[in-house]
Order: C-alpha cells, then structure tokens, then sequence
C-alpha cells in the first residue's frame, strides 16, 4: 500500500495483524474491506443461483457496497513507471467489466469470458479463431445477422461458409473438407427452434480437427451449458436472457482452452469489441436473477405451447417441450428445460399473421428476445429480413411464421391475449 491510498484490502486473517491496526487507528486507512477471492472448489461447489449472485461481484473495498460498482473511467492512474492496480485502460480492461466475465465464465463453465458490445461482435471476435482459407460449416436456420456475417461480410477475407440442415448429424459430416476448422452451432434455432445434437456434433468436430463454437443465447447458461458435450467455445447475444430486462445490447465469448482464451482475449482488446462499464453493470445485475426469470418464462411458454397447439387457427407450434416437436427427446437430454421461445405456424398466410399480430396487447410487437415483456415478431420482415428469400425456405421459415419470446407475466393473460389476438386472423 502506498501514501496517498485511504483504502486498504486483506484477509480475514489479517485483521489481528498489529500493523494493519495502526494504520487503521491512524486514519491511513479509512475503510476496510474483507477481499475474499472465492477458490476453486468454493465455487464448484455453489449451485447455479447461488453463482449468478455471488460470482463476480466484485465487493468495492472503498465503502462496501454490496454490489459491484460502476467504473465510468476511461483511463487509471499507475502507481509508478512499472506497476498500476490491474488495469490501465477501459479498452483492455474494466473492473465491472471484469465482474461480469468472471461471472458469465463461471456459470458456463469456461476459464475465461470477454464481453462484448454486442452479440455480434462477439460472433465477429469468435470468427478470428479462424484464419483465410478455412472452412466453417453453420447450420442453415440460424439467427439472421450471423447469416449475414458469414454469408455477405466474411466471404470477403476468405472464410468459407457451408450451411446444411445440422438437426442430422450425417450433414455436417457430408460437409467437411480438407479445410473445415470450425463448426457453427446454435441450438435452439431461430426461429424454428430446432435442436443440434451437441455430442454427436462435437464428436465430428473432433474427429476433423474442427473447432465447435455454440451460440447459446437462446437458453442460457441455467438450460444449457455447451461445454458439457464438448464443445470448445461458447458465444452470447448478452442482449437476451442473460441481461433479461430488454434494456442493453451486449455479448460475450466464452472459452475453455487457454490458447483460445488467450486469442480471444487478445483480438477483443486489439479490435475494441468490448461493452462499457454501465451495459457491462446492467448484465450483471441481470444475471443475479436468471434462474427464477427462466423459471418463470418457461411456465409462461408451456402453457402458451400448449393453448396454441389446439387453437384452430393454427397450422403447428415448434417448442420442443412439445412431445410432437422432433427432437423432444434430444431437448430432454441436452437441457435442463426447454426454453421460453417458441414459433407457429398460422393457417393462411402474412395476411392472417397481420392481422393477428396487430391485436395482441401484452405481446408487443418487436424483434429481439429473452427480456421480462412478452415480444411477437415476424421472423420474414424482421429477425431474418437479411436472409434471401430461398434461404429462408430452405431453412422453413414461411410467411405464416410467427415467433414468441414469452416473458414472465402471468400465463393465464399471456394465453387469453393471444387467445384474443387470434379472432381477428
Ligand atoms: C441467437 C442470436 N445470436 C446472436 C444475436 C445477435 O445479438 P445482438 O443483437 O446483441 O448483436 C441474436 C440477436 O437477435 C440472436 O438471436
């Protein structure tokens, strides 16, 4: 500790120390915090809930707030030529920032997190573990703008892109060549929430020598965790369910190998992807309640499923905790629930779905997804406008589609807006 300091942080245990007590007598340090880093199997040992609390919150030693605090500074004050406090400039490091990698890593179970401005660019930070000439194979029904990056943006610098149906994995694996170094997954898609086999699908990837990316902002960390079937490195739109509040955009990458974490770590800072300090304090303060959020809009999207699959007007629901969805049994396996986005199908055609969707009044009509509101939007001029016309059919995606994100209102209102909503198609 230098002069100048009024903060000092230690152990437990160093609170007998006698020194210390002078120092604390004497006014040279005004405030005193317990800094206690959780270890290793401390945090094992925590249940997912008890993780979104406590993981990285970063407990402010300055005057103890519960919380992590904002750090709106741009640059930090070095104690001499050699040394500074860990972090030296916002762009390579923040400490909200940090709390909330720290806390996004540990619930995915990766070793390091780098979060981003957007989800985007966290895609666009995983997509610089490839390098030109390489060949990545991504499923045909994912999110748009990835479509768009991968199909219009990347091409450019030499990337190659398949994109084949990966609910069978016998399709990627018709798909490698010689050059395939990655494999993107996102499962549930969107918007028809088909499911990838995320075992079977690393299992090929490690075979070919392939790295596995997951985007799993569709579920979350408390539904899914990617790393457990062996993929390699695990992407957010922090937008979504993580911040949950439809207040912020944001991303983060997720890695578990240190060569990838170190590269991804690396083009973060080299690139400038990072979010601020405030929409890096927003997700955090949203992830502390993730578990009971997706608890809630699970129960709303079930009892939605559910309504609508006997509704005469529409054609098919996709939810895959819908016994008839395909890949009901996969779902079961690979996640902890099924989700609170779900797709129909509508008798007619965009006349019908206009109609309708110009009537509901709890669901909004809005692009975007996981927050606490409920959100009805059009995948065909919204979600997936940047995809052509024969793209999305060939991934299913019709102008009867209609996409749900549920959000945590009461299911009873949810079913009878809808329900409503539904004379007028
Ligand atoms: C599955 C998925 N991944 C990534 C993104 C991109 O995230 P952002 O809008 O935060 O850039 C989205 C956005 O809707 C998404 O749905």
């Amino acid at each position: 500790m230098e002069r100048g300091d009024n903060v000092v942080s230690f152990d437990a245990e160093r609170l007998n120390d006698p020194c210390l007590r002078v120092l604390i007598a004497s006014g040279y340090a005004t405030s005193v915090a317990f800094v206690r880093q959780l270890d290793d199997l401390e945090l094992r040992a925590m249940k997912f809930e008890t993780k979104c609390v406590h993981v990285g919150v970063d407990k402010d030693s300055s005057y103890n707030s519960c919380i992590t605090p904002i750090y709106p500074t741009s640059t930090f004050r070095w104690v001499d030529l050699e040394t500074n406090k860990g972090f030296d400039y916002t762009r390579s490091g923040n400490p909200t920032r940090q709390g909330l990698e720290q806390s996004i890593a540990a619930l995915e179970g990766g070793i390091d997190c780098r979060a981003t401005s957007t989800g985007m660019s966290a895609i666009t930070c995983a997509m610089y573990l490839f390098k030109s000439g390489d060949h990545i194979i991504a499923g045909h029904d994912i999110y748009g703008g990835t479509f768009r990056l991968f199909s219009k943006v990347l091409p450019d610098y030499e990337l190659k892109f398949s994109f084949v149906n990966m609910s069978d994995p016998a399709n990627v694996r018709a798909a490698l060549t010689p050059q395939t170094k990655g494999i993107w997954i996102e499962t549930p898609s969107n918007p028809l929430l088909n499911l990838v086999d995320l075992s079977a699908i690393s299992a090929i990837a490690k075979e070919a020598g392939a790295i596995t990316i997951a985007d799993n902002t569709f579920l979350s960390p408390y539904l899914q965790r990617p790393f457990e079937f062996g993929v390699d490195v695990v992407v957010h739109s922090t937008t979504k369910y993580l911040n949950g509040h439809s207040d912020v955009v944001g991303g983060a990458v997720v890695t578990r190998h240190q060569a990838h974490a170190e590269r991804i770590a690396y083009v973060h800072n080299a690139l400038g992807l990072a979010c601020s300090p405030f929409d890096a304090w927003l997700v955090l303060r949203g992830i502390k309640t993730l578990g009971p959020r997706m608890e809630a809009h699970q129960r709303g999207a079930t009892a939605v499923a559910k309504m609508l699959a006997e509704h005469p007007k529409v054609e098919w629901v996709y939810y895959p905790g819908l016994p008839t969805h395909p890949h009901h049994e996969l779902a079961k396996r690979q996640q902890r629930g099924f989700g609170a986005m779900l797709s129909f199908d509508i008798k007619g055609g965009r006349a019908q779905a206009e109609k309708m969707m110009m009537q509901t009044k709890l669901f909004q009509m809005a692009e975007s997804l996981g927050g606490v509101e409920s959100l009805i939007a059009y995948p065909v001029t919204m979600s997936h406008a940047s995809m052509t016309p024969e793209a999305r059919l060939a991934a299913g995606i019709t102008e009867k589609t209609i996409r749900l994100s549920v959000g945590i209102e009461n299911p009873d209102d949810l079913v009878e807006d809808l329900r409503q909503a539904l004379e007028f198609a």
